[in-house]
């Protein structure tokens, strides 16, 4: 089936974060254009839409399963998708990525205990340590004026320090749309192993990547990698479903795995649109079509961003995406404080990004924006953006 992205459903009312708490997340400009949340404004593949259509016509909502292949699926979708061969009996599932996160945190590290992640990076990877008591360590990642990558020395220090158990990895990389390459994970891996370090890798961005790069899940390099690593993957932002709230968690190691769930004390019991979510979305073929024509029409956003904020906002620099919509934007040039900057782009252009130092305290003069939206949105904030940047004269 062709998908036509242009057109896309009018997202208010509809219970939509993104659409709905925009007035709450930008009250000095509830009108701004949402370009925050990592959801996309495109209807999801009509494989799932039927499949969730065709459940709801039944009138009770209890409590869920999953269903008797889904495991199968999940180790297809790893097989055709990443190459990496897992075995059924290794995936077990959340309510999404970031309880897993959480229950990772939990599972592998006493309170005062050291978990590392690679700062900037998606919030909640703060918070989850934090707020568990668990003690943060920062391998901050590092710009060479092109590309960021990672600090091997500083890893390994960290890593080192006697009561370091854990390390969250985030791959491919949200905001710095990184894809990891063979030789870092195998560093990752080796710096791991070697101080006795897990690895809870969070691939939940796996399957949007764009052409030219490939994601490599961690634990697929070695079985003493994947000894381990707990990594938590899902339909969720591939598919435009994070609202069924279903992610699948794949380890090896049956130990750590029986670990893991426990940390929970109860069974996670999967809500039923996640069940049927999640068997659609790596059941069904035309859901690969989707995606193929999703990162085409998310290139081409990307593609339009870059030239128009190049032509009408050359101080604005967006950074060349290996994956995700999610847009990591260099605005250093702009010589505007943090505040500052969120005035320029919320209150004054009416572009409702997220700022990068949410992502790392150390970060000042980024934003990250989403751009799974129709290319019309994305002209539009252009043109926002453009009217300010030529009132302030930069
Ligand atoms: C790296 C990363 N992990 C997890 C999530 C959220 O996962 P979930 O909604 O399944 O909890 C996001 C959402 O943006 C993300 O970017």
């Amino acid at each position: 089936m062709n998908y036509n992205f242009d057109k896309v459903p009018d997202r208010r009312n509809t219970f939509s974060h993104k659409w709905d708490y925009n007035k709450f997340e930008f009250p000095e400009r509830p009108d701004a254009i949402p370009m925050w949340v990592a959801d996309m404004d495109f209807p999801c593949p009509v494989e799932i839409v039927n499949a969730v259509r065709e459940r709801a016509e039944h009138p009770i909502y209890g409590y869920g399963t999953m269903a008797e292949d889904s495991e199968r699926l999940v180790a297809a979708w790893q097989k055709s998708r990443h190459g990496w061969e897992i075995a059924p009996s290794w995936v077990t599932y959340t309510n999404g990525v970031v309880p897993a996160l959480s229950m990772a945190v939990r599972a592998f590290a006493e309170a005062g205990e050291g978990v590392i992640i690679m700062s900037p990076v998606y919030y909640p990877f703060h918070k989850t340590v934090v707020n568990n008591s668990r003690v943060l360590r920062k391998n901050y990642m590092k710009y060479d004026g092109k590309r960021w990558g990672i600090d091997f020395d500083e890893l390994e220090k960290l890593a080192a320090m006697p009561d370091t158990k854990l390390l969250v990895l985030c791959n491919p990389h949200n905001p710095l749309c990184r894809v990891f390459e063979k030789e870092e994970l195998l560093k990752i891996g080796e710096i791991c192993l070697k101080h006795h370090v897990l690895i809870m890798a969070d691939e939940i961005h796996e399957d949007l990547v764009f052409k030219g790069y490939r994601h490599i899940p961690i634990a697929s390099l070695s079985s003493e990698i994947s000894n381990i690593t707990i990594t938590a993957t899902a339909p969720s932002k591939t598919f435009n479903i994070a609202g069924l709230q279903m992610s699948a968690i794949i380890c090896e190691n049956e130990e750590l795995k029986e670990k893991f769930l426990s940390a929970l004390g109860f069974d996670c019991i999967p809500s039923i649109f996640g069940a049927v979510g999640l068997k659609a979305a790596y059941g069904e073929p035309g859901c690969v079509e989707y995606l193929e024509q999703v990162l085409d029409y998310m290139w081409e956003n990307y593609q339009v961003l870059d030239q128009g904020l190049k032509e009408k906002a050359p101080k604005i620099h967006v950074q060349k995406p290996e994956a995700t919509y999610l847009m990591w934007l260099d605005c250093r040039e702009l010589g505007l404080s943090d505040e500052e900057l969120y005035h320029f782009f919320v209150n004054e252009a009416g572009v409702g990004i997220e700022m990068g130092h949410l992502f790392g305290e150390e970060i000042t003069g980024y934003v990250r924006m989403n751009i799974g939206c129709n290319r019309a949105t994305i002209h539009q904030c252009i043109k926002q953006i453009e009217e300010v940047y030529v009132a302030h004269g930069f």
